[in-house]
């Protein structure tokens, strides 16, 4: 696992107060595992990286696959504490937190395509699974699974039109330490306030790294142009009529 032992000496460098941090050589899926930690207490920003997954999964029930090592393959128990209405836009902090921490190495400027992947020049280089366990009225904890495309050079021909890798976007050799380590401390950064406080104090960050702005979509009740993420993390999308629609979740495509 060349690349990822360096992950707790990086996190020391940015200074990042994490709880537990497990580097796993094979498991079933990131996920799993760190619901299973916290369900035994992990605490916050307890982080669970593997090299490689036998039951990696995606949204809506698609599996994830990627080859060993060429990846980041990772979960994040996160002890948010707010009402389950707060959830949703967590997801785009997760995905504005992938964008900062690959900006640095790639050569174009990653975005954030609502309401759960992240693009380099429209293909997909990373994807969130955002699990929560609910108790009562709050959230008790939050797992955020993150797959990042890193080393991969070429994809199986049913998606290399659509995904991507760091690795195709950089001039160096991509380091998943240093990126995980980047991406947590985005993530601690930002996740908590807002989960307190709402998308407001970082959506002026979520609309400058908007993917689908301008864009013409399809999602799921119909298709339209995108103008902007709102303050709730909705999408709004101009209907061919102006009305304006605001969608909540779902998945989106382009219209080319
Ligand atoms: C998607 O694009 O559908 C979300 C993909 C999420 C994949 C990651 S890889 C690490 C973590 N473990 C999983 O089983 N899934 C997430």
């Amino acid at each position: 696992m060349h690349d990822l032992k360096d992950l707790r000496a990086e996190l020391e460098t940015l200074g990042v107060a994490v709880g537990q941090v497990e580097l796993l050589d094979e498991t079933t899926s990131t996920n799993d595992v760190a619901k299973r930690a916290a369900k035994l207490g992990a605490p916050h920003l307890s982080i669970f990286v593997a090299d490689s997954q036998t039951a990696g999964r995606g949204r809506q029930g698609r599996a994830w696959t990627s080859a060993r090592g060429e990846s980041i393959l990772m979960s994040v128990v996160l002890r948010v504490d707010c009402p389950p209405a707060r959830l949703p836009p967590l997801s785009l902090v997760a995905g504005l937190a992938v964008c900062e921490a690959l900006a640095p190495v790639v050569d174009v400027e990653p975005r954030i395509k609502w309401p759960n992947d992240v693009w380099l020049e429209q293909k997909k280089v990373a994807g969130i699974l955002v699990e929560a366990s609910i108790v009562g009225a709050k959230v008790d904890s939050l797992v955020v699974g993150i797959g990042i495309n890193v080393h991969t050079r070429a994809f199986p021909a049913e998606i290399e039109a659509i995904a991507t890798s760091v690795a195709l976007h950089s001039a160096t050799q991509p380091d998943r330490a240093s990126i995980v380590a980047r991406l947590v401390q985005a993530l601690d950064r930002d996740v908590v306030p807002v989960a307190r406080h709402g998308l407001g104090l970082v959506h002026a960050r979520i609309e400058q790294h908007d993917a689908l702005r301008g864009s013409r979509v399809r999602g799921e009740t119909g298709e339209g142009t995108a103008e902007g993420i709102d303050a709730e993390g909705r999408l709004r999308i101009r209907l061919a009529d102006g009305t304006l629609q605001r969608w909540v979740a779902g998945e989106v495509n382009l219209l080319k």
